[in-house]
């Protein structure tokens, strides 16, 4: 197997969740690297997330949007890019039943610019994407990499055109693309609005925890270290062309996840409300990643493992997300829940 090792890394929506745990962790493991972080710092961009790393000289920031073409090429140009990895995305499914339209114009629109950018100057591009491609899927089914995407909602929809985009130029251009579908992730620097940060905070503050309907839908609750490693090893020894799927393969219910939130931080399972669904909310999720396992991989954390972890990295880093919640987020949870909440059940 041929190990391939990038040098010069344009990690869009570094600045992210996701991508400000994979430039730590890739910076730290690849000491020799180079890593631009391109990202139109959105509200759920912050440059905080890599507070500890603006000092070390490997790593810069460039302020701009994935769809800029001429921003995005001229990085590129000078800063000797060799390898894209996309992370920037519009990523909340409840955002994108509110507001879809930015949706569309970042993940399908700003990935066809970057996948443009890559066949003009020759770079290899690796894309995130995730296991709501596949849409919700039945009891014993476990989603593989060449299954049929069958998207349900705004958000992922956009994702699944993303992922058929870049299959498009591996074929049409023979771009050297790979792509990685995601579960669930939890872990540090998750913007509160998504489930896990939300129901560890408001837990921490003794507010409610809307569940939205009967909280048995499944999801596969994987720690974002689990990812990052998923993604180097895709980088470093993943088949060109390839897609794979990363997660714990084991799922659980989101009443199951609130349990472990409630009790590694010793809160009152009282606290659960049941409020009115997400329209379309997808039911069940579960990927097959035994494609990733064959090229060595393993995840460290198991979901329960990963939730308690996540949980604990809230209650450990107030300083992190109190500002947050006191700032422009009142008005989206204003927005998203009270009404919920008024008519909810316990
Ligand atoms: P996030 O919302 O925390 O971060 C997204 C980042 O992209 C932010 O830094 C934001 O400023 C940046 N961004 C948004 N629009 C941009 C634009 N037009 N140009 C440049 N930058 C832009 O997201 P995340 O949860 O870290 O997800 C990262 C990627 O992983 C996304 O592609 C998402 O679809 C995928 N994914 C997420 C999960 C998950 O559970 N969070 C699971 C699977 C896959
Ligand atoms: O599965 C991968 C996806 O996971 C990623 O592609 C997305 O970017 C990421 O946002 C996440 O999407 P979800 O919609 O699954 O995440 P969220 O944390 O919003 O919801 C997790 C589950 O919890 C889902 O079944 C909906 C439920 N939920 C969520 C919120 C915010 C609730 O019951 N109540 C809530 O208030």
């Amino acid at each position: 197997m041929i190990e391939l090792s990038p040098r010069a890394l344009l990690v869009t929506g570094g600045c992210g969740f996701i991508g400000s745990n994979f430039v730590r962790y890739w910076l730290a493991q690849h000491p020799q690297s180079h890593v631009v972080v391109y990202d139109k710092l959105t509200y759920a961009g912050r440059k905080k997330n890599l507070a500890d790393l603006w000092e070390d000289a490997r790593l810069k920031l460039v302020v701009g949007d994935i769809g800029d073409l001429d921003l995005v090429r001229a990085t590129c140009q000078q800063e000797n890019i060799d390898l894209i990895v996309n992370f920037a995305a519009e990523t909340h499914v409840d955002q994108s039943i509110l507001g879809p339209l930015v949706f569309t114009d970042t993940n399908v629109r700003g990935t066809h610019v970057l996948l443009e950018v890559a066949r003009e100057l020759g770079l290899r591009l690796h894309h995130i994407s995730t296991d709501e491609v596949y849409g919700h899927i039945r009891d014993d089914h476990q989603s593989v990499e060449t299954d049929e995407l069958a998207p349900r909602s705004p958000y992922a929809a956009s994702k699944a055109a993303a992922d058929q985009l870049v299959q498009a130029y591996a074929i049409t251009y023979g771009l050297p693309v790979t792509i990685t579908r995601g579960a669930n992730n939890v872990g540090p620097y998750q913007y509160p609005e998504k489930a896990v940060p939300l129901f560890a905070t408001n837990a921490i503050l003794g507010e409610a925890i809307p569940v939205y309907g009967d909280g048995l839908q499944m999801r596969d609750y994987a720690h974002v270290h689990d990812h990052c490693t998923g993604i180097e090893t895709v980088l470093l020894r993943g088949e060109i062309g390839e897609v794979y799927n990363v997660g714990t393969g084991r799922e659980m219910t989101n009443l199951d996840m609130v349990d472990i939130v409630l009790d590694t931080l010793g809160k009152s399972h009282d606290l659960v409300r049941h409020v009115t669904d997400r329209p379309g909310h997808d039911r069940r999720y579960s990927m097959n990643v035994d494609k990733l396992r064959e090229l060595g991989w393993q995840p460290k954390y198991d979901p329960r493992e990963a939730v308690a972890e996540a949980a604990k990295w809230y209650a450990n880093n107030r300083a992190w997300w109190e500002p947050i919640r006191n700032g422009e987020f009142r008005e989206y949870y204003e927005k998203q829940y009270a009404e919920r909440l008024a008519g909810s059940v316990r």
